[in-house]
């Protein structure tokens, strides 16, 4: 008998490394089998990223190349049905322009929806529909977190958030991945559990600005959440750093950490603790974007160049560990003396590396609404100058 197969082709962040993951192993858990031949493949899924628009052609331009293999297929053999599924964060960016130009493209499913997917190849498979396209924004069912698969038998990454709703003014996550939605702590620890059943002993955390993590207890739990940098005390709220607590506990684990942090609310409550127990790697991700206060306040980032400079100073004080940053090139408005303030903080800090990105018009988001006025050479002037400076200064760590 014919056991179905499964390719997918992951572009993006981390939580799509996880996503695809999780994917594969419901269709597994389907009796699929999972394939890196795409020729071959029942079901080839492209999961994508709209983050720049470099990311996005990429993504365009690879499953445009799979047009040949669907004509492959059915040259060969004109029953074979494939199911060819553009997935992920561009669904909800560019979905439906796609599914209009791109006839061989017969399934568009949002991020929130991935659960659905086994359901809707099925229904391709055997021809009760042709094409299916759904967009929806839901909290996703826990259930797509516990398949056991995993690609690394040593490392898992774990969901604890979905979306976001900071709503930095450049940023297109909060619209092609909604808004923040927060995973109950016991089905996380549980999930986590489960890896430690399998032998992982590493953990990585995952949401858009882990530090927005928070549940709701009806008992009499203590605990501190930090908005927007104000510390907020609530007896029934549970915490980003709550849950690290939770996690800490647990005997087995060897490595926690976790991405992203926002410097708008991370805490120093974190930093002790990360600091106090060695499971935690002393390592921090803490995306600063540009060094200057104009520039921040126009990307809502929520806190000054002065104001990440202490938080680094009391990072590195008291967890004595390393850093890693995003940076933003090319803002709209963005002068000289505002891109020196962004090189200045890459020369203080010594981060151990550094994704320095050139800006990109995202559709949607506020930013959208000013003039891309940093022409393409300057942004890579900027580029250029800081990659150089960043090289230098992570030879010296
Ligand atoms: N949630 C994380 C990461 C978001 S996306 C955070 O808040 O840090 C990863 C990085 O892509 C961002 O940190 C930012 O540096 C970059 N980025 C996001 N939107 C961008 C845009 N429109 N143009 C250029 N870079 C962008
Ligand atoms: Fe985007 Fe800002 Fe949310 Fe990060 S914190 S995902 S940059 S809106
Ligand atoms: Fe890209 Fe979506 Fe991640 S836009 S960076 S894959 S959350």
């Amino acid at each position: 008998m014919h056991r179905r197969s499964i390719a997918i082709v992951t572009f993006g962040c981390q939580m799509n490394d996880r996503d695809s993951e999780a994917l594969v192993g419901i269709f597994l858990d389907k009796g699929y089998i999972l394939t890196e031949d795409i020729y071959q493949a029942d079901v080839i899924l492209v999961n994508t990223c709209s983050v720049r628009k470099h990311a996005e052609d990429r993504a365009i331009s690879f499953i445009g190349s799979i047009r040949k293999i669907i004509e492959y297929r059915q040259g060969k053999n004109n029953s074979l049905r494939s199911v060819v599924g553009l997935i992920g964060c561009m669904a909800r960016s560019r979905g439906e322009e796609i599914f209009k130009k791109m006839p061989h493209v017969n399934l568009i499913c949002s991020s929130a929806m991935l659960y659905k997917l086994p359901e809707y190849a099925e229904e391709i498979l055997k021809g009760d529909k042709d094409r299916i396209i759904d967009l929806e924004d839901n909290k996703r069912e826990e259930w797509f977190y516990h398949s056991p698969f995993r690609f690394d038998k040593n490392h898992a990454y774990v969901v604890i958030s979905t979306g976001c709703s900071n709503y930095c003014s450049y940023c297109v996550v909060p619209y092609v991945r909604g808004e923040l939605r927060l995973r109950d702590p016991q089905d996380i620890i549980e999930e986590v559990k489960k890896n430690i059943s399998l032998g992982i002993k590493k953990i990585t955390l995952l949401g858009q600005n882990v530090n927005d993590y928070y549940y709701i207890y009806s008992d009499n739990y203590s605990g501190v959440r930090i908005l927007g940098g104000e510390e907020i005390k609530d007896k029934n709220i549970f915490s980003f750093v709550d849950l690290l607590k939770e996690l800490d506990k647990i005997d087995e684990i060897e490595e926690i950490d976790f991405i992203t942090s926002h410097p708008k609310n991370t805490s120093r409550d974190l930093f002790y603790l990360m600091a106090n127990s060695k499971k935690f790697k002393k390592h921090l991700h803490l995306p600063f974007q540009s060094g200057s206060d104009r520039i921040l306040k126009l990307m809502n980032r929520g806190y000054t160049k002065d104001k990440y400079l202490s938080l680094v100073d009391d990072f590195k004080m008291i967890v004595k560990g390393t850093l890693s940053t995003d940076v933003i090139v090319g803002f709209p408005t963005e002068t000289e003396d505002d891109f020196l303030h962004t090189k200045d903080v890459l020369e203080k800090v010594k981060f151990k590396y550094a994704y320095i990105f050139k800006y990109s018009v995202r559709q949607n988001t506020q930013s959208a609404k000013l003039e891309d006025d940093v022409s393409q050479g300057e942004k890579e002037r900027r580029h250029r100058i800081l990659l150089e400076l960043q090289k230098r200064l992570s030879l010296s760590i």
